[in-house]
């Protein structure tokens, strides 16, 4: 596990998109597992910015998201399916064909979540996997939990991942309370992880998830089983390490 610890949110996903963009680079016909949130915003400035200035050519890429909200359309602006769009594939030359994200809007989540498992195996699974943190210790949306959940599934949102995301709907009565998620299964199979945290409120998260016990009631501490992970942190969510 690689620890990089940057000043700021700046330097932070200036780091970050650096590993994306040899990733990029150096097989750009690769499998590329998008995060959502805060956290990648400044990724994906950088990445967009790359491919602006010349630098990045998306076109042989393939796409998997984590995850989506349940019983939002793809064209509400709080979908992830939205965010995507608006803060990456509307401004780099991705093929349409090759973006994946879960239909929160299936009548049959089952079978949804099968398919999403199998697309991904049939595409040889995830070379580089962006992740970010709950405040909870999830990852993509696998919540604390009993057990880890493998495969894709339907989940029910923590009541602390539901407030922490109210700050992106008018009212909490429009945040959704469930979502699909990519399972641990494909994560840990990546080749590489990328997980970024920044900000004080990730610092208690992002210690456990390192230093505390591999837990299912802390999603993201599977990370440590995991032979390639990068974290990049900003010097607040490091200090607790
Ligand atoms: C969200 C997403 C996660 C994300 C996490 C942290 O709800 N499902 O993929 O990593 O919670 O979000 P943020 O970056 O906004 O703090």
């Amino acid at each position: 596990m690689r620890i990089i610890v940057k000043e700021n949110y700046e330097e932070m996903s200036k780091t970050a998109a650096s590993v994306v963009k040899s990733q990029i680079v150096l097989h750009p016909d690769c499998v590329l597992g998008c995060a959502t949130g805060g956290t990648p915003l400044g990724l994906y400035r950088e990445l967009v910015k790359a491919y602006q200035n010349g630098d990045l050519d998306f076109s042989e890429a393939c796409f998997f998201n984590l995850d989506e909200y349940r019983d939002l359309d793809p064209a509400n602006n709080q979908s992830y399916a939205h965010y995507m769009k608006e803060n990456f594939f509307d401004h780099i030359n991705a093929d349409p064909d090759r973006i994946h994200i879960p239909d929160g809007m299936a009548e049959d989540v089952d079978a949804e979540c099968r398919r999403y498992d199998a697309d991904i195996a049939r595409h040889g699974g995830i070379d580089l996997q962006i992740l970010g943190i709950g405040v909870n210790g999830h990852i993509g949306f696998n919540e604390p939990n009993a057990h880890f959940c493998p495969d894709t599934h339907k989940v029910v949102l923590d009541d602390s991942t539901i407030e922490a995301n109210a700050r992106y709907f008018s009212s909490m009565a429009e945040v959704p309370t469930e979502a699909i998620t990519m399972g641990i299964r494909p994560i840990l199979q990546s080749k590489t992880l990328l997980l970024l945290a920044n900000g004080e409120n990730k610092a208690e998260a992002v210690r456990s998830a390192l230093r505390g016990p591999i837990c299912p009631e802390l999603p993201a501490s599977i990370l440590q089983l995991h032979p390639n992970v990068i974290i990049v942190l900003d010097r607040e969510a490091a200090r607790n390490l």
